[in-house]
């Protein structure tokens, strides 16, 4: 994709149709730990504090996130960007839009990212969130993970 306004893109809730789209996303970002196509669909059809976004592009899909909103706390389950769409800011425009999105009801959001995940940990940062701690092994190949949070206070 070429730098272009983000006019034509839009962001809305995730469908069971939408599943098929993200899987393949998901797949290509995530080789060694991806999630089952099952655990999309529980996350959309099971999971009561989950909501989960996907921004388009015409027919297509090229991004998405997950979210939990549990009393006053966010967490953010999964966010990624198809390949071929990467640094256009589609990544920064997503998050903004779930940091909104869960400032309705709560005060904090945190997250669980990779440590060597460096163009993730970017994108977090801008949007201000800090670090929490460390969670050794976290991920099924022994890399640690960075616990992120940030206020949404002011979002
Ligand atoms: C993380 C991810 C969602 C970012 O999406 P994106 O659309 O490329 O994000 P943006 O275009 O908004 O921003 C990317 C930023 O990362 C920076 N970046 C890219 N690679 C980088 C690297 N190796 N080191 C540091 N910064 C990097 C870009 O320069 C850009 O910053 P800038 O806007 O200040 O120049 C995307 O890389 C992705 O889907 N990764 C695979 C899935 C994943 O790791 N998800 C996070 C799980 S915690």
């Amino acid at each position: 994709m070429e730098k272009q306004s983000n006019e034509a893109l839009e962001i809305r809730k995730m469908t069971i149709e939408d599943v098929s789209q993200v899987y393949k996303i998901e797949n290509k970002s995530f080789t060694n730990s991806s999630w089952s196509l099952e655990a999309f669909y529980h996350e959309l059809e099971k999971n009561e504090f989950a909501h989960y976004f996907v921004v388009s592009l015409g027919d297509e899909i090229i991004a998405y996130c997950g979210i939990w909103l549990v009393i006053d706390q966010a967490q953010i389950t999964t966010i990624s960007v198809d390949q071929s769409y990467r640094c256009n800011g589609v990544g920064q425009l997503l998050l903004e839009y779930v940091m909104n999105f869960a400032s309705a009801t709560c005060t904090t959001m945190s997250l669980e990212v990779r440590v060597e995940n460096k163009a993730a940990r970017h994108i977090y940062e801008k949007a201000g969130f800090t670090y929490g701690g460390v969670r050794r092994n976290y991920y099924g190949d022994g890399e640690d993970a960075k616990v992120m949070w940030v206020s949404l206070k002011n979002v």
